[in-house]
């Protein structure tokens, strides 16, 4: 793999900048942006009111514990615009989430936080492995999702040549690295993987192919992908992170010199892990659900806003600002099958294990005479395809399954091209359950 670690000159003064350094420019931009929500959101103004707080009574980062949390139901109930800290005419742009239940929950943006946003993405680009002048495409979908446009500004910023290609068609993908030679590809992991199979189907190697760097972010993705997609294209694969109602891709990202968990750009977005039961804050180390207030973002600030993301906070190693453990998952695509919590990036690792299988999975819950049942499909690689094969593959990831996670699972390998493919995040549990 090319080295791809950026010269220590090119970096932002506050990267490397000390630990003071960076609190204290927390605690003055904390100030300014509890008083901005509080004078320009009716919303903030009310839930501060409420938790008996005023934006004054902040003298110490410590003090952001007595303010309330924001979450994605405050969001929804003041659809659409009612989040906005400025008129609507400043309102340079509009994003929305998909909201897979209930309404979308939608972002705004004045000029200087597109232009904030642009930066993080650049700086993330850059901890990525990207240089200024490096060809790169984009893959994360176009439109209201923020992936491809914060991607896009982010890499024009840093000085690239983008191609916007968005996502799916997935032919025209393989054909457009093809011809067109980009150094680094911006998409979701598991759309990677679909580009993989795309590649070998077109009879092309992989790792002949012109990518250098792979930033993959959105949906969870494990260590052990990483290493399968970084053999499979002799490329360096690394994780960005971000969410929309924070501001999108670009709140927090790896350094490709080490690759031990993202970075968050501190300087925008301040980070505490609560206890997600009690809300409780937790020591640095300490497992439990991500919150952020943001720092810097002028249309639509964020108090304390709960991700549902659970990781920790761990010290700053190739920059000053401090890390988050890769996300292995979300509260709430945690599955409990009979009485077991199971995240699918648990399966995931499992797959992993098994010779023959490939990482295109999917996990189906029902509930049969009250008992949970557990069955994952998975495909088999084109060369252990065969009926014997498989049935050895199922068998083996079943024992998996059993020892380590606890759970019986019924496993199901299919031939290739039988499990639902991703042209973004990947849909990974279908759950048939009927509640209880
Ligand atoms: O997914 C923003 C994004 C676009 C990030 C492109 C990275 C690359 P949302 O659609 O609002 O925004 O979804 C945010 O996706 O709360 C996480 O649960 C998940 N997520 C995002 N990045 C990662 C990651 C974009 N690197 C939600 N690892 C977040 C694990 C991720 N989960």
């Amino acid at each position: 793999m090319q080295d791809r670690t950026p010269a220590r000159a090119s970096l932002e003064p506050i990267e490397i900048a000390s630990r003071d350094e960076i609190a204290g420019l927390q605690l003055q931009r904390l100030k300014w942006t509890l008083a901005h929500a509080y004078d320009n959101v009716p919303h903030y103004r009310r839930s501060f009111e409420a938790a008996g707080v005023h934006p004054d009574d902040l003298k110490s980062l410590a003090d952001l514990a007595r303010f309330p949390f924001t979450a994605k139901a405050d969001l929804r109930a003041n659809y659409p615009f009612g989040m906005f800290a400025v008129p609507r005419e400043k309102i340079a742009r509009v994003h929305a989430s998909s909201g897979t239940t209930g309404k979308p929950t939608v972002v705004g943006y004045t000029a200087k936080d597109i232009d904030t946003w642009a930066s993080v993405v650049a700086r993330s680009m850059r901890a990525a492995g990207t240089r200024p002048g490096d060809l790169v495409h984009v893959a994360y979908g176009y439109g209201l999702f923020t992936g491809g446009l914060g991607a896009h500004y982010g890499a024009e910023k840093l000085g690239c040549t983008v191609i916007p290609v968005s996502g799916g068609m997935t032919e025209r993908q393989v054909q457009l690295i093809a011809d067109f030679k980009p150094d680094v590809i911006m998409v979701t992991p598991s759309y990677m993987l679909a580009i993989l199979d795309q590649f070998r189907e077109a009879g092309l190697d992989p790792r002949a192919s012109s990518l250098s760097v792979g930033i993959f972010g959105a949906e969870p993705w494990t260590e052990s992908m990483r290493r399968e997609i970084e053999a499979t294209f002799d490329m360096h694969a690394v994780d960005i992170y971000g969410l929309s109602e924070v501001m999108g891709p670009g709140v927090a990202n790896e350094c490709v010199e080490s690759k031990d968990g993202l970075h968050i750009w501190e300087d925008h977005f301040y980070p505490e892990v609560i206890d997600p039961v009690s809300g409780t804050p937790l020591p640095d180390g300490e497992k439990g659900e991500l919150v952020f207030t943001s720092l810097t973002k002028e249309g639509m600030p964020v108090i304390r806003y709960r991700t549902r993301d659970l990781t920790r906070l761990l010290p700053g190693t190739a920059r000053s600002m401090r890390r988050m453990e890769k996300v292995t998952g979300r509260s709430d695509d945690m599955m409990i099958v009979r009485g077991v919590n199971v995240f699918p990036t648990q399966i995931e690792e499992l797959i992993l294990l098994c010779e023959g299988l490939s990482l295109h999975y999917q996990i189906e819950l029902t509930r049969a005479e009250r008992m949970d049942e557990m069955t994952v499909s998975v495909e088999a690689k084109p060369e252990a395809a065969g009926e014997a094969a498989r049935a050895a593959a199922a068998a083996i990831l079943g024992q998996h399954v059993k020892s380590r996670v606890g759970i019986t699972a019924k496993v199901v390998v299919t031939e290739p091209g039988q499990v639902e493919r991703s042209q973004g995040k990947a849909r990974r549990v279908i759950d048939k359950r009927t509640p209880v």
